[in-house]
């Protein structure tokens, strides 16, 4: 029985009126999950979160900082997620990859890993659903990560719930696996690679903002059935963006253009070593690479009008976290 059962007469009104709600939130322990358990315990909301391994630093951390529940599962692992959704008003899944390695393919984790949440979500009689997609997601995508997005969206889209579907472009923040990426090479190495030319362009968004559209939509009736892009409001390309961060850090650094062959090359003996030798994502994959090529546009307008978000320009938002080397 649901906690608010008793106040609201159907489930969706009581999403939409109740204050609080109790979330189950998957993918918590990551870099955008993080920032969304902030967001969700400075609103009072009650959360619980899968957790693959609950002995994990992460994990303790959500725990007591966040006071999170915990359900030990894996969503390739259907029979663990029996019971998961108890007593929970909303699912926020945010479960996903940019690298495959051992049995996280992108088949597994994005369209059976939500095939298996969407399924429980309906289990337990949980109407509403928030799922964290990609920019680029599309019918027709090249890339293997966006072809599994876009199934991972159908599955979604036909299940039934009232869901809301979320698009970021690259998100950056004080963890990113992106912004600090060039800095750390930054640090160490006089010359850093640009991929992608003039027509890879991106729109960056920070983690703050995502969370924020993340946060309002679970108790805005307007979102549910809908699509939105996050992205940030300055289109730039890979080149743009570094000049912003070494210029924030206050570097120069000589910057090599690398043709898509020779990185397609290094990305290919990257793949093979770590995820066929080694059973481990690589650092660089292909199919990055497609999606570096092709870049990550949207359109941000829709979502800030209704979230009421301004996301951050560009190189304010790094300058919060990033380090000036004096
Ligand atoms: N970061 C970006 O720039 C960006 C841009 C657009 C969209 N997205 C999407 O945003 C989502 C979150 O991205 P992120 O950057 O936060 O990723 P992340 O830091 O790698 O976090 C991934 C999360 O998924 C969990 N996970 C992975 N496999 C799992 C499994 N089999 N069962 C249960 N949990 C599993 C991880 O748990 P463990 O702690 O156990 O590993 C972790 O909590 C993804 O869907 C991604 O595609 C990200």
């Amino acid at each position: 029985m649901n906690r608010f059962a008793h106040t609201w007469p159907n489930h969706q009104s009581k999403i939409i009126h109740h204050k609080f709600v109790k979330v189950f939130v998957t993918g918590a322990s990551g870099f955008v999950g993080r920032e969304i358990l902030r967001h969700l315990y400075a609103a009072e909301h009650s959360v619980r979160i899968l957790a693959r391994d609950r002995r994990s630093l992460r994990v303790h951390k959500a725990e007591a900082e966040h006071r999170v529940e915990i359900h030990p599962g894996n969503v390739l692992h259907a029979p663990s997620l029996v019971g998961a959704l108890t007593d929970c008003d909303a699912v926020i899944h945010l479960v996903g990859i940019i690298s495959e390695g051992g049995e996280s393919t992108f088949e597994n984790i994005h369209i059976r890993g939500t095939q298996n949440i969407v399924s429980a979500t309906q289990q337990a009689k949980v109407k509403r659903f928030i799922q964290m997609s990609a920019l680029g997601t599309r019918a027709n995508a090249v890339s293997r990560y966006h072809q599994s997005k876009w199934a991972a969206e159908e599955i979604v889209r036909r299940s039934g719930l009232d869901f809301t579907i979320f698009r970021p472009s690259i998100i950056y923040g004080p963890d990113d696996q992106f912004v600090n990426l060039f800095a750390r090479m930054s640090r160490f190495s006089p010359v850093l690679p640009v991929m992608g030319g003039e027509q890879s362009r991106f729109q960056p968004i920070s983690v703050g903002d995502v969370a924020t559209c993340f946060l309002r939509a679970l108790t805005e009736p307007k979102s549910i059935g809908q699509t939105f892009d996050l992205c940030g409001g300055e289109v730039l390309t890979l080149e743009v963006i570094l000049d912003q961060i070494l210029s924030v850090m206050g570097q120069r650094r000589f910057k090599l253009h690398v043709p898509l062959g020779v990185a397609r090359y290094q990305a290919a003996l990257l793949e093979f070593v770590f995820a066929r030798l080694l059973g481990k994502s690589p650092p660089l994959n292909r199919d990055q690479l497609v999606m570096l090529q092709e870049g990550n546009v949207g359109n941000p307008q829709p979502a800030n009008d209704l979230f009421e978000s301004k996301p951050i320009p560009f190189r304010e938002g790094i300058t919060r976290y990033l380090k000036r080397d004096e």
